[in-house]
């Protein structure tokens, strides 16, 4: 115990957003290190001071971003060359999802807990392609959802898109089992990792998914506009690049799509943020440690669940048993809105989410940097709020 403690410390010390606030709002953003903040300023500075291209600038900054592959297949599994660098979920997802040679009446199956930015991209295909979205009602994602998804299925699906941890149950989803199913009808999946990518454990190539879109601003704690798309490459040509930069092509038409998933990046990515992502990661990697610091977010989470699950008016709407460190809960007698700003005005920082078709909820993301202390501490103030909701009546913003 003792050891955890003197870890935990040593950790939150490099994380100084930890302090100011308890912090349980990683499914935003979660908080930065002290060492990748510093890269940033040390590279924006470099850049102002020396000069943005000088003769070996283009080379480093190829390096960095290559250095930044590796990471990400150390974290999650796969070859360091099929990671592409984006700057969102949201960008991974378009990737992926255009890349398809849709033809009208096609079909895709989704979610009825997904996020706007994944039921966007749906849209956006299902305008041009004339293609039709499923959606499957699997609740809060607990239990056998796999039924619920091949009733949807028929002899047009293409795909399956789906996030591996709901934003709006947290509910955590069996990926080999969706892919499984998804290549029983030779059908793709293409996942959405904004909520998963460091909160769960994952190794991609067991999973067997096809396209795994994950942001670095969540749960990595890395910069805004960094992420990552990983796609193996056995699937290089079932998804075809929208956009192509650098590679083999003339003024005939002729194109070879450069080598790897590196054939999906859009643009430059901003060289101070490749280098915040870089140390955030390796802080990650070599500080933190992966298996230590999912273990302790799944474990906080449970208590705080368990914790949270016997106060008087409290509805826990996560599937008990199937998470990772999300908990979304309601309170009788309270709007999720004003249970995110009475908690704030007592230092605890969590957000609501109210977006339909998903269930309204207040959502707390526990995570390895919350103390136990912490934990316990916004367990009474729920408790305080859950015996008479009216103290918090309005103090949200209008939703
Ligand atoms: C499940 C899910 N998908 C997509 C997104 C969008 O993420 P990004 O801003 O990285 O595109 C979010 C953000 O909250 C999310 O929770």
């Amino acid at each position: 115990m003792l050891q955890v403690e003197t870890k935990l410390d040593a950790l939150r010390e490099q994380l100084p957003a930890v302090r100011a606030t308890g912090y349980f709002n990683a499914g935003t953003n979660g908080p930065m290190s002290i060492a990748a903040h510093q890269a940033i300023v040390d590279a924006a500075t470099e850049e102002l001071k020396a000069g943005r291209i000088i003769p070996g600038v283009y080379e480093g900054h190829a390096v960095n971003i290559e250095r930044v592959r590796v990471q990400l297949s150390r974290l999650f599994g796969g070859e360091a060359d099929e990671f592409a660098l984006t700057r969102s979920s949201n960008e991974g997802l378009s990737i992926a999802l255009n890349g398809i040679d849709w033809a009208p009446g096609d079909e895709v199956i989704t979610t009825n807990l997904e996020h706007p930015l994944l039921f966007a991209p749906l849209g956006m295909i299902a305008h041009r392609y004339g293609t039709k979205i499923r959606v499957a009602n699997i609740g809060n994602g607990g239990g056998d959802i796999i039924t619920a998804l091949e009733r949807q299925i028929t002899g047009r699906t293409r795909v399956i898109a789906l996030s591996h941890v709901m934003w709006s149950s947290g509910a955590v989803i069996d990926l080999a089992a969706v892919a499984e199913l998804a290549h029983a009808y030779d059908a793709l999946l293409i996942v959405d990792a904004a909520q998963s990518a460091g909160q769960v454990p994952v190794n991609l190539p067991e999973t067997n998914v096809d396209a795994y879109a994950m942001p670095g601003q969540k749960w990595l704690g890395c910069p805004e506009g960094t992420g990552a798309l990983w796609i193996p490459r056995h699937r290089l040509t079932d998804f075809v690049p929208t956009y192509v930069r650098y590679c083999a092509s003339d003024p005939a038409g002729y194109i070879v799509p450069c080598p790897g998933s590196r054939r999906y990046e859009m643009g430059e990515a901003y060289a101070p943020a490749v280098l915040g992502m870089e140390a955030q990661l390796q802080f990650l990697l070599d500080e933190v440690g992966p298996e230590w610091m999912y273990e302790r977010t799944r474990a906080l989470a449970d208590h705080f669940l368990a914790s949270i699950e016997n106060i008087d008016g409290v509805t826990v709407c996560s599937p008990r048993g199937q998470i990772g460190g999300l908990v979304c809960f309601n309170i009788n007698g309270a709007i999720p809105q004003d249970i995110a700003a009475a908690l704030f005005e007592r230092n605890y920082t969590i957000r609501y989410v109210a977006y339909p078709p998903g269930p309204t909820v207040a959502r707390a993301s526990i995570a390895w940097w919350n103390s136990d202390e912490e934990v316990d501490g916004m367990v009474e103030e729920l408790r305080k709020i859950a015996a008479d909701p009216s103290t918090i009546e309005g103090k949200g913003a209008p939703a």
